[in-house]
């Protein structure tokens, strides 16, 4: 790769800049030795103390070496990390790559970051692995330093196969051709055979939302869930004033019906659109730490108070806390990571509704997120929350025919927009929908067999995949309905699909692509009739 080699050469200049006048003042020195004067032993103590400069300075060079190549420094990480391939104009997406990659590298996954246009197609193949950060400039143009990489690879198919890849396209929505780079170079991966690690992320001038969704995906990619917030979001006050398992009995993790009202009473959101809430810990975890620590939870520290301020923060072991004054220690607190979750209501149902799932680690600890919302905080308690636009999700205009698919909690996102739409009165609704028994975990029975009843929905597929008489999943309803899904898709229908990035989605993808043909969807994908919203 062509940085490397330059920092090869650099270093060999460097060496050679040092070498030289060493050489010359040794020339210079044995000159002096010439003639008159006579060749002298220089005896013991000189001879020991030119052999330990001589070690002290090949000690230097190895311990420089050395630390070029912990996994800390870029260009000398190891030949396994993931790479990290950034297309800068002006410094931001350089930026976000090397903030990337520190992320990674806390969560202990080895990561290098590189121009783009250092990069050719062979090396791509090689990598295995690649998360893109790039910008667009000029009119949907490459930034320069990229834009011999596109005239060179992005011309033709390339042969990518067995590479597996993440995006994170910056833009602006006022330029005409919004992230037009990173969606060309998105097109030439799908065609090259690449495979995506997770949906692409389109970041709309800066936008902080995306970018913590970008961090999303960096935990789950590094199995670092706690990862913390590259910028901690200002949340608003919202009321948990219901909670509804939806599942008794089921195979399954319990999920849950939330409803919350902000406190502000001012409800604005569009379908479509992502709830990201703080998680805190139980009262009870804050209670014990501050016991076995011997600080005061009452203690102030500005508007909070330390046990607030622990609530919402990593708790380092309080065995391994050095003699600390409160507000040095308070400092130091690293925030929760925020917690995203599909909306299922619109505003007009007087409240965000949310379904979530009841996660746990293996060790058996609930998750962060879903275990405040379901088991930490009171039913009637206060909430952290914000809204996040997620502008790529949104329903259709009402004219155009609209398939849902989804499974599990997917059906959140998917409720929001039929919903949104129901409102806007269209009628051409297909949904797919996926889970385990259709005794326990026919979420929303009732509201989904009332709209059929009512036309709302057009027609509803259910695939149940513990039904021992005849288990399947939405993708095999998707292929038993190929005839139907030409037929809207050539009436100019769109796709949603939203839940498991796991499983389902890979599934519903293929075989869309079965059905529909490979250049259709991709068409589809690019016109934005086909979105997904996966995690
Ligand atoms: C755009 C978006 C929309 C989402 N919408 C919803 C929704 O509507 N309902 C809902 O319940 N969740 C939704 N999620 C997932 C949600 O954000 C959390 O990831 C989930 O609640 C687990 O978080 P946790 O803090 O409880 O668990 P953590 O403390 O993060 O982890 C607990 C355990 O669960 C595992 N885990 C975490 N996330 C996942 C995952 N996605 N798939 C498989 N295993 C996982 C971890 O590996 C760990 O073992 C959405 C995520 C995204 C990115
Ligand atoms: C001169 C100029 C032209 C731009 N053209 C586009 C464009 O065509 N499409 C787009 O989505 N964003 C465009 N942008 C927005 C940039 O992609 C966005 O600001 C990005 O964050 C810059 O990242 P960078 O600093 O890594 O180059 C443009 C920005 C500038 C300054």
């Amino acid at each position: 790769m062509t940085q490397r080699v330059a920092i090869n050469s650099r270093e060999a200049l460097g060496h050679a800049l040092v070498l030289l006048p060493l050489i010359a003042v040794a020339v210079w020195l044995f000159s002096l030795h010439a003639g008159a004067m006579h060749w002298h032993a220089p005896g013991a103590p000189r001879w020991i103390a030119a052999a330990a400069s001589l070690l002290a300075w090949f000690g230097l060079i190895g311990l420089l070496h050395g630390r070029r190549r912990t996994p800390g420094v870029d260009a000398a990480a190891s030949d396994d990390a993931l790479l990290i391939a950034h297309a800068s104009q002006t410094g931001f997406a350089a930026q976000l790559a090397h903030q990337t990659a520190d992320s990674l590298r806390i969560a202990g996954t080895p990561a290098r970051v590189i121009e783009l246009g250092a990069l050719d197609e062979t090396d791509l193949r090689a990598a295995a692995r690649v998360l893109f950060v790039v910008s667009t400039t000029g009119e949907g143009d490459a930034p320069d330093s990229a834009a011999a990489f596109e005239q060179r690879c992005l011309a033709r198919v390339g042969a990518l196969a067995g590479l597996r890849y993440g995006l994170l396209a910056l833009g602006d929505r006022d330029y005409a051709q919004f992230c037009g780079f990173g969606r060309r170079l998105r097109h030439w991966l799908a065609q090259s055979g690449a495979q995506p690690l997770f949906d692409p992320v389109e970041v709309d001038n800066g936008d902080a939302g995306a970018l913590r969704h970008w961090q999303h995906h960096l935990a789950m990619l590094s199995g670092a869930t706690e990862m913390p917030d590259w910028q901690r979001a200002s949340y608003g006050r919202w009321r948990l004033v219901e909670r509804r398992l939806l599942n008794p009995g089921s195979l399954g993790g319990p999920c849950f019906h939330l409803a919350l009202r902000p406190e502000d009473g001012v409800l604005a959101w569009d379908a479509g659109d992502i709830a990201e809430i703080e998680p805190r810990h139980a009262d009870e975890t804050v209670a014990r730490w501050l016991a076995a620590s011997g600080f005061d939870g009452a203690t102030r520290l500005g508007e909070d108070t330390l046990f607030e301020r622990l609530a919402r923060s990593h708790l380092p072991p309080p065995a391994q806390l050095a003699p600390l004054d409160v507000a040095t220690f308070a400092a130091q607190l690293q925030p929760l990571p925020h917690r995203e979750y599909s909306i299922a209501s619109v505003p007009a149902d007087g409240a965000l509704h949310l379904l979530v799932r009841l996660m746990h680690h293996d060790d058996g600890r609930l998750g962060l997120g879903s275990g405040w919302l379901i088991r930490h905080a009171q039913q009637g308690g206060e909430i952290a929350l914000r809204i996040r636009a997620n502008p790529a999700f949104r329903p259709p205009a009402p004219d155009v025919p609209l398939i849902l698919i989804g499974n599990g909690t997917g059906l959140a996102g998917l409720l929001a927009l039929l919903k949104a739409r129901i409102a806007a009165g269209a009628r051409r609704h297909w949904l797919l929908f996926g889970e385990r028994q259709a005794e326990r975990d026919f979420f929303h029975r009732d509201e989904l067999e009332r709209r059929l009843r009512e036309g709302w929905l057009e027609r509803l597929d259910l695939a149940w995949s513990r039904e021992p008489a005849a288990p399947a999943y939405v993708q095999q309803r998707l292929r038993e309905a190929a005839a139907l899904l030409r037929e809207w898709v050539g009436q100019g229908a769109a796709i949603r699909v939203c839940g498991s990035l796991a499983g389902m989605a890979p599934g519903v993808d293929e075989a869309l692509r079965e059905v529909l043909g490979e250049e259709t969807l991709e068409q589809m994908r690019m016109d934005g009739r086909y979105r997904r919203d996966v995690y």
